[in-house]
């Protein structure tokens, strides 16, 4: 990206409250659950479930989707590699703004490159950035093919389709590592629940 506006006229403003602050007031640690997986793999329900026993737990929470945000915000982009990385850059920026405002995040994007899986990472401070690799196998995600979509990959129908036609880089030192083909939804929202009071994210 042209980052054609910060120069040395563009001075970051401190405001009085922080993020410290905000995440206080709210009871919580702010901080970015990021998962990542193929297509049909379990990221958009597990990170439903999650947030849903946050927010029984009165924890403050918001959960970008990955079909979702290609309506709104990044409706512009489809699924080259350029589309993909500008894609990702976009949701960590706003990811980033979210944990600032204090919430608890769940994305759940197939973020398919090491790399900008990295960049997302390096915008936050040691530890907030927690990746969640849904690690459910191409050949089961195939077989589940919610939206019909791997079929159609499959058919030449659509182009780069992760897995098939377009790369997926697998995360190489994830904080967690899910399958949903081995582990149930339970279980495995509550590991990541687990995570997150051991590392004192909930107050
Ligand atoms: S990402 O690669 O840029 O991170 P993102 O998570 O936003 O992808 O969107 C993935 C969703 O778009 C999939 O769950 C699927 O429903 C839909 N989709 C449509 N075309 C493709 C494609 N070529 N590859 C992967 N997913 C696709």
């Amino acid at each position: 990206m042209n980052k054609i506006n910060i120069d040395d006229n563009v001075v970051w403003h401190h405001h009085q409250i922080e993020k410290h602050d905000r995440g206080q007031l709210k009871q919580q640690k702010p901080c970015l659950l990021w998962f990542t997986g193929l297509s049909g793999s379990g990221k958009s329900t597990l990170a439903g479930a999650v947030e849903a026993v946050l927010f029984k737990r009165s924890q403050h929470t918001y959960l970008l989707d990955g079909d979702n945000v290609r309506h709104g915000l990044c409706g512009d982009l489809g699924f080259s590699d350029d589309d993909r990385i500008e894609n990702i850059r976009r949701v960590g920026e706003v990811a980033k703004l979210m944990v600032d405002a204090g919430l608890i995040v769940l994305s759940a994007f197939i973020s398919p490159f090491k790399s900008e899986r990295k960049v997302v990472r390096e915008l936050f401070e040691q530890g907030e950035f927690i990746e969640v690799h849904i690690a459910t196998s191409l050949a089961v995600c195939e077989s589940r093919d919610p939206k019909g979509l791997y079929q159609k990959a499959r058919t030449g129908e659509i182009k780069n389709f992760t897995g098939i036609s377009s790369e997926y880089q697998a995360p190489v030192n994830p904080e967690l590592i899910i399958d949903t083909d081995k582990q149930s939804i339970e279980q495995s929202v509550d590991s990541i629940i687990e995570y997150l009071l051991q590392r004192g994210f909930l107050l």
